[in-house]
């Protein structure tokens, strides 16, 4: 067996959750490849929603095993009001989720000095989730983390103090103090709650699994516009986001990897600082960022909004190997005479319709198309083919500057609200 992925193609917030609850049915193991708790997942089920940080979206299924692999970084304070929040409903998280003892784990201080280092940038500042990712990610990288399996040793309280003092001394650069108390008696308990968990080496189970015969459905975070190499530097998360990254995030080889679907919005958002060519900052964009809730399920913030990004589109399915798409939020549009999509940039003069380089410091300006809009029928979209002419032709005509089919188009928060274009996909 293969393991399929599914990951975002934008700057994240693309409907990740919803899709994989939708898709996990078909699946006996859901993956968690990168990223940690700067992700908030919702899905929606019998009139209640639900937002996941770290535990993959696969876990209201039960039956389904979910693993945190070694590329997430795991906030033992978030993991555990998380767990905390699924027991109380009822999920049997003893038999059906399992974490890597290879994650690394987010101290308080990784939070402190994600805190610092966005304040002493000012202007600059990347609007971090300010959840210790970064900080967190350096310290693995820079060969100083602690992993989740370190915490089943007798010297872990020594191997946590001697980071601890060494991000102290960071933070006196920074000129930061805020008491450590504040977190450091959470931080402990989540420890202790992590110790009693199913800790795993997940590269041999979800290798073992394959060899078995069982599916895996590898489930991204953030967005492919966000990646660490590939993303708009530095308004980046600190993780590679996209394909590549669920080889590294779980120990699968490329040749294991199959299906790569790539979902989108019908439109873009972003959340954060960074460039974002096609962002509406007037009335278009506020009547789509209310009518789309585009509000942050992890800060709360309220996300910049804008038209459909062609060539951006077509760069992260490029990056991603991306064989089948899924459209979310085109019910978001209803109501709008017309819809734009950007179909290239005016970039240096020239019209270009790829990524360059720096679209930090130069402006790419969209070239836009545009196509007539849509109204949904007000007792609602239940089949494919109560799809709107019109709408049905924006998937068409995106189908075909992309050269990669749509598979599932979703249009609502539910899982209900889930519409196949490809009979394979319909429930
Ligand atoms: P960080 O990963 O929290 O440091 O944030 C870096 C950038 O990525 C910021 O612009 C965040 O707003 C953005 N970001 C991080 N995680 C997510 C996500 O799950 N959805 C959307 N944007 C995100």
């Amino acid at each position: 067996m293969k393991v399929d992925v599914l990951l975002g193609l934008q700057w994240g917030d693309e409907g990740k959750g919803k899709v994989v609850d939708v898709l996990a049915p078909r699946y006996d193991v859901i993956a968690r490849f990168q990223g940690g708790p700067n992700a908030g997942h919702t899905l929606e089920f019998e009139g209640i929603k639900h937002v996941l940080h770290t535990i993959p979206s696969g876990i209201f299924h039960p039956g389904k095993v979910n693993i945190i692999g070694n590329g997430v970084v795991i906030d033992p304070v978030i993991f555990k009001k998380e767990i905390d929040a699924l027991t109380a409903m009822g999920v049997d998280i003893s038999r059906n989720l399992f974490i890597s003892r290879k994650a690394h784990l987010i101290l308080p201080t990784h939070r402190m000095l994600d805190a610092a280092s966005e304040a002493i940038k000012g202007k600059a500042k990347i609007g971090s989730t300010l959840k210790g990712i970064g900080p967190a990610y350096m310290d693995k990288t820079g060969r100083n983390g602690l992993r989740v399996g370190d915490i089943e040793h007798a010297e872990f309280g020594a191997r946590y103090d001697a980071l601890v003092a060494k991000h102290k001394e960071l933070l006196s650069f920074y000129q930061f103090d805020r008491p450590l108390s504040d977190y450091e008696t959470g931080f402990m308990e989540g420890i202790q709650l992590l110790r009693k968990m199913n800790l795993i080496d997940s590269e041999y189970k979800i290798n073992d699994y394959l060899n078995e015969g069982r599916s895996v459905l590898a489930e991204g975070a953030q967005g492919s516009l966000l990646d660490i190499d590939f993303g708009s530097y530095p308004f980046v998360t600190s993780s590679n986001t996209i394909t590549a990254g669920t080889c590294t995030g779980l120990g699968v080889a490329p040749s294991k990897i199959g299906e790569v679907y790539g979902i989108f919005k019908a439109y873009c958002t972003r959340v954060g600082s960074g460039p974002f060519p096609t962002e509406l900052e007037n009335e278009t964009g506020e009547l789509i960022r209310q009518a789309g809730k585009e509000f942050g399920a992890t800060t709360g913030r309220p996300r910049r909004c804008g038209w459909l990004d062609l060539p951006a589109l077509k760069y992260t399915i490029m990056l991603n190997g991306v064989t089948k798409l899924i459209m979310t939020k085109p019910d978001v549009l209803s109501g709008f005479s017309s819809i734009k999509v950007c179909t290239h940039y005016k970039f240096q003069g020239k019209q270009i319709d790829y990524m360059p380089y720096d679209i930090v410091t130069e402006i790419a300006e969209p070239v836009y198309t545009e196509l007539p809009g849509w109204t949904l029928p007000e007792d609602g979209v239940h089949e494919i083919s109560d799809l709107p002419a019109s709408l049905s032709s924006y998937i068409d005509f995106l189908e075909a500057q992309l050269g990669v089919p749509v598979v599932i188009v979703s249009v609502g928060p539910d899982r209900s609200e889930t519409l196949a274009r490809d009979p394979e996909f319909a429930s």
